[in-house]
């Protein structure tokens, strides 16, 4: 199954100099016009970086680890993605929110500067979850192959080029994950890596668990480890976006659910195009103490 007439790869136009899908840059105003409640959650990434994961981690926790109530919905029906516009009839990100109660967990990739200023002012609790450029790059160019209206990503040589220049869509992974890092103490956001989930997914849950002032049981934590294991997501349907058409998503190419694993870049980048990316990054990221793990 191809692409139908009405779902393409959607150019891109920069909004303030951050290329974005053009249904999103062409409502930008509406978008940043957004008013959250104080109570809404707050999960913000660079695409690819864990937040699919981090929306189940919340929406568990919320619900005290309850399986079945988690499954009512798929992802992002549960957890609308702010800035999502597509072409009718599906609904954009904030009419889902405009239906929705209070507290609300709201997925955003926009880089700080373009989030819409209403979250802080309302004080919302922020989750931004980062994670190691090289795997990022490697989950997009595969995420971008399958994803329909995403612009074709090209070869995989070209493709880190233009991540390197912050081309792709949401703009430069460098800027994003720093973006944040320099509000994190002001606007008491909770910066998590993806490395780090992995590791010890209890411990970072347990994290998130006090950041959002709950309590639930050990019993009830180690569940949701298990619920939000790659393995239970990838087999769970209301987390592994097989609700999205193939006309969409093209599995047939990759799945969303692909891989989880920390270091998959070992198996994309030759010596050379590390050697050439670790150089770039070093400007790129110099002067920046975020804790990225070196070893990877
Ligand atoms: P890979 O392409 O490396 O497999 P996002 O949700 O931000 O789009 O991120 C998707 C990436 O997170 C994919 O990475 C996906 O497999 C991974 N992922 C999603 N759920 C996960 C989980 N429970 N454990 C580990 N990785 C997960």
């Amino acid at each position: 199954q191809k692409a139908n007439d009405s779902i393409s790869r959607f150019p891109l136009i920069p909004i303030r100099g951050i290329p974005l899908m053009n249904y999103i840059a062409n409502n930008f105003d509406s978008i940043q016009a957004f008013r959250p409640d104080p109570s809404d959650i707050f999960i913000a990434t660079y695409p690819k970086a864990g937040t699919t994961w981090t929306q189940e981690i919340v929406d568990l926790l919320l619900h005290n680890g309850d399986a079945e109530f988690c499954k009512r919905a798929p992802t992002p029906v549960r957890s609308p993605f702010l800035e999502m516009f597509s072409p009718p009839p599906i609904p954009s990100g904030l009419e889902l929110l405009s239906k929705m109660v209070p507290p609300r967990i709201i997925k955003t990739h926009l880089p700080f500067q373009l989030v819409p200023t209403g979250f802080w002012e309302s004080k919302c609790k922020t989750i931004y979850v980062a994670r190691n450029a090289k795997d990022n790059v490697v989950s997009y160019f595969h995420f971008d192959k399958m994803n329909l209206t995403q612009p074709e990503p090209g070869p995989w040589d070209g493709y880190v080029h233009k991540f390197m220049r912050g081309e792709l869509s949401w703009g430069s992974w460098y800027d994003h994950v720093k973006g944040y890092w320099a509000e994190r103490e002001k606007r008491n956001i909770l910066y998590l890596f993806f490395e780090d989930i992995k590791e010890n997914p209890q411990r970072e849950i347990e994290r998130i668990m006090r950041y959002l002032d709950l309590s639930v049981s050990d019993e009830v934590i180690s569940q949701i480890v298990e619920l939000t294991s790659f393995k239970s997501m990838k087999e769970n349907p209301m987390t592994n976006y097989s609700c999205v058409p193939a006309t969409v998503f093209d599995n047939s190419v990759s799945s969303f659910m692909r891989k989880g694993e920390v270091g998959d870049w070992k198996n994309h980048f030759t010596p050379e195009q590390s050697k050439m990316f670790e150089e770039d990054y070093e400007k790129q990221m110099k002067g920046v103490d975020i804790p990225f793990r070196s070893l990877i």
